[in-house]
């Protein structure tokens, strides 16, 4: 079975929206800040912003040339972090090679940090603590597999990519003793052996290596459960756009194969977007929380 991750992330979006209706007075907000001129991340800011507009979450983008410094972007950052009006600070990856994305991630404060990046945050996840954020794709995808009722408890879980954005967190977040998790997981990597091996003794696996075609029918056991965090553009001079976006799996060869499958597009991509505004929200409800209890 296909997983449409399109349509769980629009039900999603819109259990979002009615919960900002019933708001009184301010609505969230949401700043995303994208630094140069990587053509797939202006992409992936604009379906942010859209999104965000959808649900009715307002959205500051701010743009910054190529040859921004960090100083100037840690003092752009520190206005953000004051700012009332803002409730979650994004600073889309990668950036450019002056800056340093560990200075810049580290000065975001954690309570904005609606990208689960910040170490506070990452740490949080690590010790079970669930007032901080998780970060958007490893959350998209433990929704994902719990909206299509795919139960992940004591189940092999591979994990292929040892990344800060998805392989490291989702790792954590499956393996925790909470509901919706305590798989038994295995973290893979470039430098990892047999790895097709592993595939065919795993009932899940998240790929997020950014290799195309990478997974092929004979590393599919029969009723495994595929979920492909890849986003790959390959040449297609036969469509008019002339390129074609695929994942980490061989989609057409192990779809029949497997028990779920999530397409690319259309599958992790659409729910990174909707748990982003999920934590937006979380962050304003946590500063209402934190201001009446001041208040008290
Ligand atoms: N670049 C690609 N994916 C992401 C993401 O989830 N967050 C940020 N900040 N940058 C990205």
């Amino acid at each position: 079975m296909i997983i449409d991750g399109k349509k769980i992330a629009e039900e999603i979006e819109s259990e979002i929206q009615q919960e900002i209706q019933k708001l009184k007075g301010r609505r969230p907000g949401l700043a995303v800040i994208l630094v140069g001129d990587h053509p797939p991340s202006h992409i992936y800011v604009n379906k942010k912003i859209e999104a965000c507009h959808k649900v009715g979450i307002h959205s500051v983008k701010r743009q910054f040339p190529n040859d921004i410094t960090e100083e100037k972007l840690l003092i752009e950052l520190q206005k953000l972090n004051r700012d009332p009006h803002v409730d979650g600070i994004l600073v889309q990856l990668p950036l450019p090679k002056q800056i340093n994305p560990i200075t810049i991630i580290q000065s975001i404060t954690p309570e904005k940090d609606v990208d689960g990046l910040h170490p506070i945050n990452v740490g949080k996840l690590f010790s079970g603590d669930t007032s901080g954020f998780v970060s958007c794709t490893p959350l998209g995808i433990k929704t994902l597999l719990e909206r299509a009722g795919i139960n992940v408890q004591g189940k092999r879980v591979l994990v292929l990519g040892r990344s800060n954005l998805v392989g490291k967190p989702v790792a954590a977040l499956l393996m925790q003793n909470a509901d919706g998790a305590n798989a038994t997981v295995t973290v893979a990597h470039s430098l990892s052996k047999n790895i097709p091996e592993l595939c065919r003794s795993s009932d899940i696996i998240i790929s997020a290596m950014g290799n195309p075609k990478f997974i092929t029918l004979e590393m599919v056991k029969e009723g495994t459960v595929i979920i492909d965090v890849g986003i790959i553009k390959i040449d297609d001079p036969t469509l008019n756009k002339g390129y074609r976006i695929v994942g980490d799996v061989d989609f057409d060869a192990v779809k029949d194969k497997c028990s779920f499958i999530t397409p690319v597009p259309g599958g992790v991509g659409p729910m990174t977007i909707a748990m982003l505004l999920s934590n937006t929200l979380k962050s304003f409800l946590n500063k209402i929380d934190r201001d009446a209890k001041q208040t008290r």
